[in-house]
């Protein structure tokens, strides 16, 4: 799996479910993220169909983990269209207790990596809730295309020659070692 100069990603297992729930569950992170029960059974059952749709390649959920800091929070990569080569992220939240500066952009780059890279995918999908102020900062400034909004979100996108663009001009110093 790829790494950054402060992360890495690793699959999801079943028995990150309390890391899931602690994050899911927190009011500090949750207000612009689709709600989950609070159920752990219910969590758990969620995971084992996640499983069947990760070994068929559908959807990859991962946990950001910080070499010194261990896991620090979750990003997922989901409704491939491999024969359009065009993917959604998303499900991104990292605590508040352990979000060094870098923890972002770093795992930005991490998740590209991993779909234009690895997966060889062309296109990159994501949303944001237009009340979201700050991430859609975040977005603008790492150069995401405005596509429209609706009443809940607005709509972005990447194509992997813009981001292969700013991975070289600007962000090569975040994947070294
Ligand atoms: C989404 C989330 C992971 C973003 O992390 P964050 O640390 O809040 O992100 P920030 O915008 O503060 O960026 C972190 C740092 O990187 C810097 N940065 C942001 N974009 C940058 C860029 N393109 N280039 C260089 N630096 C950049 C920021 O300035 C900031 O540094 P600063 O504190 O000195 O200003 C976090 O806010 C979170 O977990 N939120 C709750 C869940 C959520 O809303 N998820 C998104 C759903 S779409």
């Amino acid at each position: 799996m790829q790494q950054t100069k402060h992360l890495y990603l690793r699959l999801i297992q079943e028995s990150d479910v309390d890391f899931l729930l602690s994050l899911r569950l927190n009011q500090n992170l949750n207000t612009y993220l689709n709600k989950v029960s609070n159920d752990k059974q219910q969590q758990l059952l969620w995971l084992a169909n996640y499983k069947e749709r990760e070994k068929n390649g559908l959807d990859y959920y991962f946990v950001i983990v910080d070499k010194k800091l261990g896991d620090i929070g979750l990003i997922r990569v989901y409704n491939i269209d491999y024969a359009n080569k065009i993917f959604t992220w998303g499900s991104w939240v990292i605590s508040e207790e352990n979000r060094p500066k870098y923890a972002a952009i770093e795992s930005l780059l991490l998740v590209y990596e991993f779909a234009f890279n690895e997966l060889n995918l062309l296109l990159a999908r994501f949303e944001v809730r237009n009340d979201n102020i700050d991430v859609i900062k975040l977005y603008n400034r790492f150069g995401a295309k405005y596509l429209y909004h609706d009443d809940l979100n607005n709509y972005f996108e990447l194509t992997k020659t813009n981001y292969i663009q700013l991975k070289y001009s600007q962000y090569y110093k975040f994947l070294m070692d």
